[in-house]
């Protein structure tokens, strides 16, 4: 376990069924269609969308988008800004939202309205982790990995300072490492 973890809150296996059954239920909801555009929330959402693509049977188109939500602290800003917009054209698609975590669901709610309007043929989102209890804006979420308690968690993706994404699993760190 790295030093500045306190404790895993979801190993590597835990992640990797919950992963599994994601897949086949998307894979199941979507069946009837050509592709998805799944749309991955940078930088977060990246590790979680490489391996829930894998565990997708439908074609799948990849796209990105960058948003900035939060200043360097571990609290919210609640100031929604489009740093990468999509790559391409959505018009007409079925697009998937791969979230890491939805938390006060600002970026979401900011996300869902912005793709809204460009005339897809379908919006939907997928989030690994939800921490319902720090919700400010009521957003749906189709697909959720875990319900979390209000704990700044890192890992598999989460960063804290851009640090400890790399970790392959998801963890709460030492009271300490947060007040360096
Ligand atoms: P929201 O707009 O408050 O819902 O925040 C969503 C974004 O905040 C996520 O995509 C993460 O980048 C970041 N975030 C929220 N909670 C955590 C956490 O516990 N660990 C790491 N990043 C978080």
């Amino acid at each position: 376990m790295h030093p500045d973890v306190k404790e895993i809150m979801f190993s590597e296996s835990e992640i990797k069924n919950k992963i599994k059954e994601l897949g086949e239920r998307i894979s199941n909801d979507y069946k009837e269609c050509e592709s998805i555009t799944v749309v991955g929330i940078l930088k977060g959402a990246v590790i979680f969308m490489s391996d829930l693509v894998r565990s997708i049977s439908v074609p799948v188109f990849f796209d990105f988008m960058a948003v900035s939500s939060y200043s360097s602290s571990t609290e919210s800003s609640g100031v929604v800004r489009i740093l990468k917009d999509l790559d391409k054209n959505v018009e007409s698609k079925h697009v998937l939202i791969v979230e890491d975590i939805v938390d006060t669901g600002l970026t979401l709610n900011y996300l869902i309205n912005n793709l809204r309007n460009r005339n897809v043929a379908s919006l939907k989102v997928c989030t690994l982790l939800d921490k319902p209890s720090r919700r400010k804006v009521d957003v749906r979420i189709d697909y959720n990995g875990f319900e979390i308690p209000d704990e700044f968690v890192v890992g598999y993706g989460l960063d804290f300072n851009e640090c400890y994404r790399n970790l392959p699993y998801i963890a709460v760190l030492k009271p300490e490492v947060y007040r360096k």
